[in-house]
């Protein structure tokens, strides 16, 4: 029997390139010399995808090119890099890699918090660059007792939100809608949340729909002392007005997981030595990815085996 084509564009973990190469015909696209030419060769026989962000926008240009496509398999909860409407339009199916990583992405929001706060990467700069004998490095705020808020509060929210009651702070959310078995308190909009906390942690999924959800009013509403944790994704903050807050003192800092077109990160941010910066590594431990991986396969097998996919988005 014909094992069913799928295509990768850009590399992944090895193991889901084993793991593929044993049950499909696999087409490692980054391969080829010639992209185009490959792809006019091969492309009517492709029934499945493997991708990450690295292969950018998965939209009509790669439908168009791809008529057989039953599935695309994304690696990672996000799935923002997926034209998904298009797809459902033709009738493909689009899958994520839900809860295998919200612990690991709570896990590094409340490091990069942690991290902001107290300012650590600066402080390890401060001993590197031999100043701890000319003075003591400066004191930092504290995260104790302040007030987070917590802008999307769903599996990895609630994670973070967990870790957060563990360290003395208040935490109160905005989302689409009051969850009522949640005790955190509720706030009708990202300015409300952002008026009533310290801190603004960013865990809404990005796309159209939250695109500049965290604007210049909401930064103002976070106030002087506010510090603001992005490890959603870079599109939710209108990052120009970020890069003015931080300047004029709109806000006393951030901790940036992500960024609006990774991986470039703008010469304000990175020359600015109050932000602490991350390369978008959220859920990226050995474990978690593997096992995202894992759930990539799984998705593929189980679509062409049984025709149902495991972790179906909707639009
Ligand atoms: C995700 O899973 O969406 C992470 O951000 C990795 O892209």
């Amino acid at each position: 029997m014909t094992r069913p084509a799928i295509l990768m564009p850009r590399p992944m973990l090895p193991g889901v390139i084993a793991a593929l190469e044993d049950r499909f015909e696999l087409h490692r696209l980054w391969e080829r010399p010639d992209e185009d030419a490959y792809l006019a060769e091969i492309g009517r026989r492709i029934r499945g995808m493997a991708v990450s962000t690295l292969a950018g926008r998965i939209d009509e240009s790669w439908f168009d090119r791809l008529p057989a496509l039953e599935v695309v398999a994304n690696f990672g909860v996000g799935y923002d890099n997926v034209d998904v409407k298009a797809a459902a339009a033709r009738g493909i199916v689009v899958t994520n890699t839900p809860g295998v990583l919200d612990e690991e992405v709570a896990d590094l929001t409340l490091g990069l918090l942690l991290a902001t706060v107290r300012r650590i990467p600066q402080a390890d700069r401060y001993l590197r660059a031999g100043r701890w004998t000319d003075a003591p490095f400066p004191l930092s705020p504290t995260l104790r007792g302040r007030r987070v808020g917590i802008l999307g509060l769903g599996a990895i929210g609630k994670a973070v939100a967990r870790r957060l009651e563990a360290f003395g702070t208040t935490v109160a959310y905005h989302g689409r809608s009051r969850q009522e078995d949640v005790a955190y308190d509720y706030h009708g909009s990202p300015v409300a949340l952002a008026a009533a906390c310290d801190v603004l942690i960013i865990l809404v999924p990005g796309g159209s729909k939250t695109r500049h959800l965290v604007d210049g009013d909401v930064l103002r509403a976070l106030g002087p002392n506010g510090i603001l944790i992005n490890v959603a994704r870079g599109s939710v903050v209108d990052q120009q007005a970020l890069i003015a807050a931080l300047r004029d003192g709109t806000i006393l800092s951030a901790g940036l997981d992500v960024f609006e077109n990774e991986p470039h990160v703008p010469p304000e941010l990175s020359a600015n030595p109050d932000v602490v910066l991350l390369p978008h590594i959220g859920s990226a431990s050995q474990a978690t990815r593997a096992a995202m991986g894992g759930l990539v396969v799984d998705n593929l097998v189980a679509w062409f085996e049984t025709g149902r996919a495991i972790t179906p988005v909707a639009e």
